[in-house]
């Protein structure tokens, strides 16, 4: 069973969505480790209400942020995570965590990358005048929401639409490819060539 470390910074409804996948059957994973930078995440009490391991580490207690990503991947190595998934994790991960867990780390973005990078991303998309907007699940390398990208949905933009709205229901999709993605990585079925991932059938 593949063994997952989620990473969270705040309300964590992916990290439940995941939760969720796993305990009606459909995703064949179990979840070692709750990493927060944030000890006020609401994600922590996801994980207390289903005895969940969770770790708060503190950025602040660190010299330097390879220092801070240095832990991160230590105490997911001790977890023995095998795939780590960032739900809501407000950071840009470093090099350190990266290099422990090289194509094993996946983000979901509210937006369709390459588009509207970066935070607000569905503020973004309401200013740029989109008609459609979406997430995406990607696997991550250094740069910030590049790296090689596994599955996205779209959802159109009316012209009543809030941030608020759109942010609504581009997570209601949020919900579902995340834990396909992650099934898909479970059952082996995630090739990455150069910047391309293939879902093999
Ligand atoms: C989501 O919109 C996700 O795409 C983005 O941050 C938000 C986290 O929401 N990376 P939640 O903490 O999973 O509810």
């Amino acid at each position: 069973m593949t063994k997952l470390g989620v990473l969270a910074s705040g309300r964590g409804s992916n990290f439940q969505s995941i939760i969720d996948a796993i305990g009606s059957g459909g995703l064949d994973a179990e979840i070692a480790c709750l990493i927060t930078d944030n000890d006020e995440a609401y994600a922590i009490e996801r994980a207390k209400q289903h005895g969940i391991p969770h770790v708060y580490i503190n950025p602040s207690g660190f010299e330097t942020k390879d220092v801070f990503y240095r832990s991160i991947a230590d105490e997911l190595k001790f977890c023995d995570v095998e795939l780590v998934v960032l739900a809501g994790f407000m950071r840009v991960v470093k090099k350190p965590l990266i290099d422990a867990f090289p194509m094993r780390i996946m983000n979901i973005h509210p937006a369709l990358l390459p588009s509207f990078k970066g935070l607000h991303a569905q503020r973004q998309a309401l200013e740029y005048g989109v008609k459609i907007a979406g997430c995406t699940v990607h696997f991550v390398d250094e740069g910030v929401d590049t790296g090689p990208i596994i599955l996205q949905e779209a959802v159109p933009v009316f012209s009543d639409d809030t941030e608020e709205s759109l942010s609504e229901r581009i997570l209601e999709y949020e919900h579902q490819i995340y834990p396909r993605a992650i099934k898909l990585y479970t059952e082996g079925r995630l090739m990455v060539t150069g910047n391309r991932v293939i879902v093999a059938d």
